[in-house]
């Protein structure tokens, strides 16, 4: 059977067994723990954990996976891949081992026709209840069973959550009548003994500690990676001879005048493009782009560890974007989506081929002339400085580097590029808090050496008495006083003003005190000082004085509104289009907001639509809004939408409104949603590929 044969036909097996029919879901999960769908239980997790209510108890489904343990490995041997397709029928407290094991066998041997003397059967080492049914029901000889330990036979999801001992089907690649078969030919002969379904008895619930909690109900999860079905199904031996991966392979080699099959290293470069062509297809149709960050920087690398094979064949001009077609071709049957946006996604991969190609030979020469000099001298290990310039300079991801540094017998001081990134991202952090360029202009270094970090009273109260003067600057020069109709910038040891960030514009106005006052037109930040822009409008000033700090009042409100409207605008879109959406920036102003977020296409009426109506819905829900300091672990733990990966400082400030949004944010919010009154999409466009604007 064809791959898509086999799908259909697998998910119809398990239809006519009254399983709900899902269709995929995407490869970015709803769930903080994972930054990827790796296997086809994930979407499922809260209804075996029994966190959601049950609309059914049975389902089947085709999933989407990406897994990026062993990215090094894909292209080396007959199936690893980082995209994959996973078989798998669920039972949520229904059906439990006897069937799952019944309808498995007979999926195999009756409906596909999978000869018996070719398939063996492995169970937990304790569990007698499933080695009965395989021996006794299913009538399978006791020299085709065998008990395997936690190793092989416990299945877990990552860390934490829903997890059991296992049963597994495996095929044998080389015929079933070559003598006695032992346990541990099915656990380490893995060229002959195909694992092709995984049973799963789904029991546990793994927790942070480590131990293992009852569920409440037991549940079934099966996985059965498609490309190994097809590729038994369809007689040959690896993954990457099935129908699934062999046009792409011939369209690669076609470009290179080579062939598949004629030389191990030409072939390890071939299995390489076409899995990651597959996995990057479907990443950035799910709505990932290429970053330096998180699912965006494995999408990066995927991408540069084929662009680089590309260039072992031989191929130095672009080529790896046009394979796209190739894929989706093949694809969408079962995920026509893909072929609509084919040309978004070629768009994409172009960019970054063009962007890595484009330095790739002048690091590829210096890496060489290193590893050369390596060798003369006998050393062992490429340094960190050099490790981190390659990624740095010349966009060489660093597991990159080291795959090339292990074809030379090599290695490289990883600790030594960490410290180098750690120092980096430092400085990057130093300069993104302090650095304003129009500020630095205006105001002397001394001026602010002298004066501490300003602390914020604004989230509390919007005025505040006796706030002293610590500096007054005009015209880029300190001064000890200044009076009526002079501009000036004012620090205090304390304010309720808000300085500029997070995308929330700074507060404006007026600082009055014994014999002046001062209107304030702006507030900005600078080294973690807040800087009152504005005019002395009465009096005069000088260094020292106390000041009450008057915010006006209506703007900021209104911005604290534009705000809160932000986080329910983020909220939608991710409920509407996927939780791809991630912010990419925003303003936050008294008269409106304005929000960038990353989404392929341009969004329809109908989608606008629905945002729009799905904020006003929270607002008129009137919800209220939480905002809890706590660590950034246990933040991310409960969901909250960070923006960076990288660690925050020690703790947190977590905005939310209960089951509708949760966001780490230094900004100022209103206390309950109802507040916003009513909220407008007046425009809708794109600022880059990849990058829409509301
Ligand atoms: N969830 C079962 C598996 O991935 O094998």
């Amino acid at each position: 059977m064809n791959a898509n044969e086999l799908r259909k036909t697998y998910i119809e097996y398990f239809g006519a067994k009254n399983h709900e029919i899902k269709k995929s879901f995407s490869l970015i999960p709803d769930d903080p723990s994972l930054l990827f769908t790796v296997a086809g239980m994930v979407p499922f997790k809260n209804y075996f954990l029994g966190k959601a209510p049950l609309v059914f108890t049975r389902a089947v489904s085709c999933q989407k996976c990406i897994r990026t343990n062993d990215i090094e490995n894909v292209g080396r041997t007959r199936r690893h891949h980082t995209f994959f397709e996973m078989l798998g029928n669920f039972s949520f407290g229904d059906y439990f081992k006897e069937e799952t094991i019944k309808w498995a066998w007979e999926f195999l041997t009756e409906i596909i026709k999978l000869p018996k003397n070719r398939l063996y059967v492995t169970v937990f080492t304790e569990d007698d209840e499933a080695y009965d049914i395989w021996k006794d029901k299913i009538k399978v000889p006791e020299d085709r069973i065998f008990r395997l330990g936690k190793e092989t036979n416990f299945w877990e999801m990552g860390t934490v959550g829903p997890c059991g001992y296992c049963s597994e089907i495996y095929f044998d690649l080389e015929g079933g009548e070559k003598g006695r078969v032992s346990a541990e030919d099915i656990e380490k002969n893995d060229d002959r003994f195909l694992e092709i379904w995984n049973l799963v008895f789904t029991q546990f619930d793994k927790k942070e500690d480590g131990t293992l909690g009852e569920l409440a109900q037991k549940n079934i999860d099966t996985g059965m990676g498609l490309e190994r079905l097809a590729a038994v199904s369809q007689g040959v031996y690896s993954n990457f001879e099935s129908d699934l991966f062999m046009p792409i392979i011939n369209d690669a080699a076609k470009r290179t005048n080579k062939k598949y099959g004629e030389d191990e290293k030409t072939d390890v470069s071939l299995r390489v493009i076409a899995d990651h062509c597959r996995g990057v297809v479907f990443l950035i149709g799910d709505g990932v782009l290429p970053s330096n960050e998180g699912r965006g920087y494995v999408l990066r690398r995927i991408i540069r560890r084929a662009v680089r094979h590309g260039r072992l064949l031989g191929l130095k001009k672009l080529f790896f974007s046009e394979i796209v077609p190739v894929v989706t071709h093949i694809m969408e049957e079962a995920y026509p989506e893909i072929s609509e946006r084919k040309d978004y996604i070629s768009d994409i991969i172009k960019m970054e081929e063009e962007k890595f190609g484009e330095t790739m030979d002048k690091g590829m020469e210096i890496l060489e002339r290193e590893i050369e000099t390596m060798k003369k001298e006998g050393v062992q290990e490429l340094s960190g400085a050099v490790l981190f310039k390659l990624y740095d300079t010349f966009g060489f991801p660093a597991e990159i580097t080291e795959e090339i540094l292990e074809e030379n017998g090599m290695s490289a001081d990883r600790k030594g590029f960490d410290e180098a990134m750690e120092k980096q991202r430092e400085k990057a952090k130093a300069a993104w808090k302090g650095f304003n360029a129009e500020l630095a202009e205006k105001i002397p270094a001394d001026v602010i050496e002298k004066t501490g970090i300003t602390e914020f009273m604004g989230y509390c109260v919007l005025y505040d008495e006796g706030c002293k003067v610590l500096g007054i600057t005009g015209n880029g020069k300190e001064l000890v006083s200044a009076e009526k109709g002079k501009k000036v910038e004012v620090i205090l040891d304390k304010t309720p003003f808000y300085a500029e960030s997070g995308g929330q514009s700074g507060d404006t106005g007026i600082l009055k005190g014994e014999g002046f006052e001062i209107r304030i037109d702006d507030t900005q930040k600078f080294d973690q000082r807040h800087i009152h822009i504005g005019e002395v409008a009465v009096g005069t000033v000088k260094k020292g004085d106390l000041a009450r700090a008057v915010v006006d009042e209506e703007r900021r409100k209104a911005v604290m509104k534009n705000h809160t409207a932000t986080h329910l605008l983020h909220s939608a879109l991710r409920r509407i289009l996927g939780n791809h959406v991630e912010q990419a920036g925003s303003y936050v102003g008294s008269e409106r907001l304005r929000f960038d977020f990353t989404h392929f296409a341009q969004l329809t009426g109908k989608e606008l639509d629905a945002v729009e109506a799905m904020v006003n819905e929270w607002v008129q829900e009137s919800g209220e809004i939480e905002i809890e300091e706590m660590e950034f672990s246990k933040a991310k733990e409960k969901g909250a939408i960070a923006l960076f990966d990288e660690k925050y400082g020690e703790k947190v400030r977590a905005v939310s409104v209960k089951d509708i949004s949760m966001e780490l944010c230094g900004g100022t919010h209103i206390k309950n949603t109802g507040q916003i009154g009513f909220f407008k999409i007046t425009g809708a466009g794109s600022t880059a590929a990849g990058i829409r604007r509301i």
